[in-house]
């Protein structure tokens, strides 16, 4: 199946490498507004996966402080997932000290995440996607402005269920 990349977006063209054992307890799900995939993620991946820290962060400020957008929060629900705890907060270089996997919903969010790794730092930054393979997709499309949220949620909650396999041997 083609990998399908958002018009004039950066493809990724090599086939993921993820370490074969991942042990973070602490996973930072990270996209641009903190009001719709990441937090998604976060409330998918906590539902799923208990045992693991989870948080999540966008790389910009325009949202810092609000709850997920309301039509992502009612398709959560529809699912049983809660998120109304949560509220955006923006990513900064300090994710890389509190954080031991940093996964991203598009390559834009990945690019603007490595520009703030510092020096000598080594933890792992992957899309999301990586989990999903079977899926072909190399992001997760941004229902803002899609408005498919149900489309987003059946992606994120594949990528959800590869991450808990990668780290079934310790979660398990
Ligand atoms: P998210 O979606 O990155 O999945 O939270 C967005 C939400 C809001 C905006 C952009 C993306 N915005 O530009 O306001």
């Amino acid at each position: 199946m083609p990998r399908r990349s958002k018009p004039g977006h950066a493809t990724k063209t090599s086939a993921p490498i993820l370490p074969s054992r991942l042990e973070p307890s602490q996973i930072l799900f990270v996209c641009l507004g903190n009001i719709c995939r990441s937090p998604a993620a976060e409330g998918l991946f906590r539902a799923l996966e208990p045992s693991v820290d989870c948080d999540s962060a966008g790389t910009a400020s325009y949202h810092v402080g609000e709850p997920p957008y309301g039509a992502m929060r009612q398709a959560l629900e529809r699912r049983d997932v809660d998120v109304s705890d949560l509220r955006a907060r923006q990513f900064s270089a300090a994710d890389f000290s509190d954080f031991g996997l940093i996964l991203a919903m598009d390559l834009d969010n990945l690019a603007a995440i490595e520009a703030q790794r510092p020096r000598g730092n080594q933890v792992p930054v992957h899309l999301f996607t990586d989990f999903a393979p079977q899926t072909g997709m190399d992001h997760v499309p941004d229902p803002y402005y899609t408005r498919d949220f149900d489309g987003c949620l059946d992606l994120l909650e594949q990528a959800a269920a590869g991450l808990k396999q990668a780290l079934a041997p310790r979660h398990s």
